[in-house]
Parts: C-alpha cells; structure tokens; sequence
C-alpha cells in the first residue's frame, strides 16, 4: 500500500494583473465562479480526494483568503435567528477544521516551483497533491480523485495532462511521451513553455499534481528556468527515469482556464447551465442572444 496523499499545496501567490482593476483590491481566487469563489471548487475537489491538510502560499494583500476559511460567529448566528438554514448549510464548504489550514507567504514572486518549495516544511517526507486553482475541472468523479485512484498503481509523480491545440503549446508545460498507455503515458521529458515549432507533443500539463517528496530536493538547488522563473516542471523532470519517474494522466472532464477572462466566462456558463436554479432562465437568454447575433450578420 502507498503512503496515502492527505496534503494540498494550493498556490494562491500571483497578482492576478490578468484580472485588473478587479484584482486591485480583491485577491483573483475570491472572485466569483457562480456563487462561490475559485478556490472553493478547488478545495471541494481536494476534499473530495481525501485531502485533509490544505496549505495555501499566499502573497500581499490576500487577507480576503484567510477571512473566507475562518468562521463568521456573527453572520452564522444573525443567520440561524432568521433561520436560514440553507445559507447557513452553504456557508459550510468555507468552514475549516482547526488546524488543517496553513498560510505561507512567498516573499518574492520567483515562480511556481519557488512557491511550492516555500511550503516544504510542511510536507516533510511524504507524498503530496499540487492544486492551481486557476485551473477548473468539471468531473463526474473529480480530477484529483481520479489522479489519486491511478497513482496507487503507478506511484512516482504525476501530473495532470491534455492535450492542446499545437499553437497553444507554448502556454503550458508539455510531455514528451515515453509509452502511451491510454489515460497514463509514462514520460522521457518535460518542457516548460517551449518555443513555437518545439514541442515535444502536444500534451500539455494541467494544474493537478500528485509529487513525491522527491521534488521538493529537487527544488532546493533548482536554477530559473523558463521565463526567469523557477519552475515545477524543472524540478519535477529531474526525477525522470528514477524510482521516482513521471506520469501524465489524462483525466476525464472539462477544464477551464479561468486565468483568462474567456476561460473564466465559459466556466461561468457552464456551471451556471449544471444548476437546476439557472438552468432555464440562462438557457433562454443565451438562445435569444444567438438569435440576434444572427440575425444582425
Ligand atoms: C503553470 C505550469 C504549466 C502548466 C500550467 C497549467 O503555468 O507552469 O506547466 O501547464 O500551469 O495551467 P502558468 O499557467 O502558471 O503559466
């Protein structure tokens, strides 16, 4: 039996200038998918993989993060007076046990894998799950749990994967496939953003990832890689072809990227039409919407 993953690093340090003047005073994991902030579907995902540590590296001016996990005393108890129980219910999900939530601030913005690496302490030796919030992923079984299932056979690391559009290589990180074993490929390389023309496929690496401690060793004396920045990707390639090799695991669902205004907009609406609440009235509005864009060319 493997060691059973129970810790998530969720990296929460970036500006979100994508996102501005919205991100000026509200960090971009807060802003709103629905009715709930990006990091919630991150955190019920990771819950509903078993995950029972969730360790948040954070940056100036994301206080609103720390507030949305702490309980509310007086907004629970105004709401159990009036009885609204069902908002009260949904307040739930925000609601951490004592002591499973911990905060680290990245001091410098020196990339993702400088980000993980600043939550090593809390780790130790054990294996660990990597989640970027920014990626969404609607799943009938979710993403990590998924992951989670395929790593009891494979162990080692592994990292969520797609495959992209051959000129949308360049945004991601990409595999280079050893053996292709359906929804897991085993892996003889990894590039970080690689030029246009050089990627090696056009499988693609999603913010998902369940890493051996392994990496974190890596971290410790990793250089800047792509776009200045250290990176996981870097570090996580080192540990090709040891006891402790990489695999993509091309999960089943559909994954927004909710770092960029047209990604986050599909995710509304597709979340929007999975609610028995918004379904119709949205469904209807969008069907005229259509209408008239036809109409009009
Ligand atoms: C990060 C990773 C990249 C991965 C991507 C997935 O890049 O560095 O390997 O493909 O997330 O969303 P970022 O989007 O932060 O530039």
């Amino acid at each position: 039996m493997r060691k059973k993953v129970t810790k998530a690093i969720f990296p929460v340090a970036g500006m979100g200038t994508r996102f501005l003047p919205a991100t000026k005073s509200v960090p971009k994991e807060i802003m709103t998918l629905v009715d709930r902030p990006l990091v919630q579907y991150a955190i019920d995902e990771a819950r509903a993989a078993g995950i029972k540590e969730f360790i948040f590296v954070t940056s100036r001016g994301k206080g609103a993060l720390e507030d949305y996990f702490d309980h509310a005393p007086f907004l629970e108890q105004q709401l159990r007076k009036s009885g609204k129980l069902d908002l009260l219910e949904a307040l739930k999900a925000t609601n951490m046990e004592s002591g499973a939530i911990a905060y680290i601030r990245q001091h410098r913005a020196l990339g993702l894998g400088h980000a993980v690496w600043c939550a090593r302490r809390l780790i130790g030796n054990e294996p660990f799950a990597v989640m970027l919030p920014d990626d969404v992923i609607a799943a009938e079984t979710p993403c990590l749990e998924q992951m989670i299932d395929a790593y009891q056979e494979t162990g080692g690391n592994m990292v969520a994967a797609m495959e992209v559009p051959a000129d949308k290589a360049s945004s991601y990180g990409i595999l280079d496939v050893d053996e292709d074993m359906g929804s897991v490929v085993s892996v003889k390389g990894m590039v970080e953003k690689p030029e246009a023309g050089k990627a090696p496929s056009n499988l693609a690496v999603i913010g998902r990832y369940i890493l051996s401690p392994s990496v974190l060793s890596n971290l410790n004396k990793m250089k800047s890689g792509a776009g200045g920045e250290i990176q996981l990707t870097d570090a996580i390639a080192q540990d090709i072809g040891t006891e402790n090799t990489v695999y993509g695991y091309r999960f089943r669902g559909q994954r927004f990227d909710c770092g960029s205004k047209a990604g986050f907009l599909q995710a509304t609406v597709a979340f929007a039409l999975a609610r028995d609440d918004l379904r119709d009235d949205l469904l209807r509005y969008l069907q005229e919407m259509v209408q008239l864009d036809k109409a009009a060319q």
